[in-house]
């Protein structure tokens, strides 16, 4: 148990925060601070940054300040679609593992999944070799989700002029758009580069193929992975 929750009924919020939160979030309720504690309850993340805690809950963020417990704030999250810099690479492990596709109701595969070569090309040495393109999604001072392309033999290579993408978000901040953001980001950035298409591979019965195709991507092959699962092949044409 961290020390937000041991801690959840020293939280408080002044007249002025709950009048904020109320304004910020639309909310048509009086007693913000049982709101708040029920989100702690079902939050789907929550972490602490510096001198504050940051609760993640449907699309929300509430700020709590971790020595008092006040409640400063509430908001939609919006996070900052950015280039990836150097220092963000450690986090591509995260999002590798992130990125690995899990039908409903199957167990989450091991971390150690990631070190299989198959997997890991996507992320050993980034920023090295031409086509390391990456874009982060940052919420509060974390990065929550990541894009990125590289030009490397794997599953969803097509030729040495196609940087092959990968993406990801961490699983409480998925479906509000966040992920449609970071393609438009890296699709800007793919161009900018001189790069004329990019490809992927995902695996048939994904629900990211939609998302896919809704931004502009078509199935070019179908073929089976290193394990035996059915993947298609996409292209985008930038
Ligand atoms: C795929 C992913 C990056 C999309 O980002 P996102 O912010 O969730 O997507 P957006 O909110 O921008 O777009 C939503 C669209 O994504 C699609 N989608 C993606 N994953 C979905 C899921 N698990 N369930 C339902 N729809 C999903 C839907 O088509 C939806 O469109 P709709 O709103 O018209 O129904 C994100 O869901 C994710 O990280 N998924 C897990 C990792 C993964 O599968 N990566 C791809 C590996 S090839």
């Amino acid at each position: 148990m961290n020390e937000l929750i041991k801690n959840i009924n020293k939280l408080h919020t002044t007249e002025l925060g709950a009048e904020r939160i109320k304004r910020n979030l639309t909310l048509g309720i009086d007693d913000v601070v049982t709101w708040c504690k029920k989100c702690l309850n079902k939050a789907d993340f929550m972490t602490q940054v510096g001198k504050n805690w940051y609760v993640y809950w449907e699309g929300k963020v509430i700020t709590i300040n971790a020595f008092s417990y006040t409640i400063i704030t509430a908001h939609k999250i919006s996070p900052k679609i950015r280039v990836m810099v150097n220092s963000d690479y450690l986090c591509l492990e995260e999002f590798l593992y992130q990125a690995i596709f899990v039908p409903e109701g199957m167990e989450s595969p091991p971390r150690s999944i990631i070190e299989e070569p198959e997997i890991f090309v996507y992320i050993h040495d980034f920023g090295l070799k031409a086509g390391d393109l990456g874009v982060v999604a940052e919420q509060n001072g974390q990065i929550i989700g990541a894009a990125w392309t590289r030009i490397i033999s794997a599953f969803g290579h097509i030729d040495e002029n196609t940087p092959e993408l990968a993406i990801s978000l961490l699983p409480g901040f998925r479906n509000y758009g966040i992920g449609t953001k970071l393609m438009n980001k890296i699709f800007q950035l793919l161009r900018i580069n001189g790069y004329k298409q990019t490809s992927l591979s995902v695996q048939k019965d994904n629900p990211a193929v939609k998302f896919y195709q809704d931004l502009g991507y078509e199935v070019v092959d179908e073929k089976y992975d290193h394990v035996g699962n059915n993947d298609y092949l996409m292209i985008k044409r930038l």
